[in-house]
This record gives C-alpha cells, structure tokens and sequence, in this order.
C-alpha cells in the first residue's frame, strides 16, 4: 500500500489500537475482536518479543485488516517487520535513518514527532502525514493546532494519554487523520482472554468515529 492509501485508511477506521501482546497466540482471537469491534487495524508493537509473530498471524488471518509495526526503533525491526507484513511502520521519535530505510523499502512510514523542530525534519525526508507523541503530556489538540499554523499541510496521528475522554475533541479536528491508542486493548484484558470485552470497547470507540465523521 501506499502512504496515501494508509492514511486513507487510517482515516476511516478513524482509531487505531495500538497492540502490546506477550503470547502471539492471542493474536488470532485479538484481531478477530477488532475486525468484529469495527476497529480493523492494529499497531502491533516491538515492545514485546511477540511482535513480529502477532503481525504475522494478524496479516495471515484477517487479509482486510491494516496490521502494522510500532515502537520501530532499528532497521533491523524494521525488516522483520516488514517480512511478517507490516503494511505501515511508526515509531515514537523520528529517526531519519530508519525512515530512509523504510522508505526505501516502498513501506509507509509514520514517525513521531513533538516539536516545530522535529516537523521540519519529517518535512525535509518528504512527509506529510506524523505521529505526535506523547499526545496528552506534550499539550494535545491545542498543541497540534500551534504546530500546524506555520506547517499547515501536516496532518497528525496523535498518540499517548488519548483515551474515551478526549477522542472525540481530537477527531473533530481536520487536522487528525487518526488517533492512536492502548484503552481499547489492555494488557490486562489481553492476558485474560476478556476479547468480548475487548470486542465492546472497539465498538464503543468505533461508535465515536462514526459520530464525528458519519
Ligand atoms: C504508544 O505506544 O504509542 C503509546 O504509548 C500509547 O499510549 P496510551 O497507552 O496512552 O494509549
């Protein structure tokens, strides 16, 4: 896929769980909740060791899903990423060698960012479209608006501390192609096995979308 094609995408689905799971075998029952939850997209992170099977295992089963890699910080993560089928790469900072190196690879990138400074790097490495972690901390919407005043072509995917509080406010936002975020998918309810409730909780987020943008 594109980057135009994910940030599409993205958009559509409007919420994008960001996924942290210990046991890939919990990968099958988990993306069958947010296929069914109306959420069909994952950020599958290099946080944990399962990673890169949880990927695997999503692409494989559920080919409609948008299954991607998060918390990408090496080339190296990067490459096993992309193998398993990653359709799209972030990472929490901007790194402008993992971003070439995705970027040659014909995969979308989107990398953090938090500063004017960091913006006008993704700009010189030719995109558009970022990550703005950690959302809540560094100032959310009101930050974003600031930020997009002298770049007023980015758009962003804020990230860190959004939660059913504050999803709304950020989605009305032209400025948000998506929100990205864990309260949809604990660990604790992962580990548990709790995928009807997890099942609920995307339905619940996929109801705001919906509101918000039709
Ligand atoms: C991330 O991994 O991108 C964020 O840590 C997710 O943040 P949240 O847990 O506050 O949603």
């Amino acid at each position: 896929m594109t980057i135009d094609e994910v940030k599409k995408r993205f958009h559509e689905i409007g919420i994008i769980p960001v996924v942290a799971i210990d046991d890939a075998k919990d990968a099958e029952p988990l993306g069958r909740a947010l296929m069914q939850g109306g959420l069909p997209a994952a950020e599958v992170t290099f946080r944990t060791a399962a990673a890169e099977e949880t990927i695997r295992t999503m692409a494989q089963k559920f080919p409609d899903m948008l299954v991607g890699a998060g918390t990408v910080l090496t080339t190296e993560q990067a490459d096993r990423a992309i193998a398993a089928g990653a359709k799209f790469i972030v990472s929490p900072g901007l790194n402008p060698e993992v971003v070439q190196y995705v970027q040659s690879k014909g995969v979308p990138m989107t990398p953090g960012i938090a500063t004017a400074s960091e913006v006008e790097q993704a700009i010189s490495l030719g995109l558009d479209f970022v990550k703005f972690f950690p959302a809540e901390a560094m100032g959310g919407l009101k930050t974003i608006k600031a930020l997009a005043g002298p770049y007023n072509h980015m758009v962003f995917m804020p990230t860190g501390g959004v939660n059913t509080a504050n999803v709304e406010e950020y989605l009305k936002s032209d400025l948000i192609v998506c929100c990205g975020g864990t309260w949809m998918v604990k660990k604790d309810l992962i580990n548990g096995g709790k995928f009807d409730e997890i099942e609920k909780i995307c339905a619940d987020a996929a109801a705001v979308v919906r509101k918000v943008r039709g």
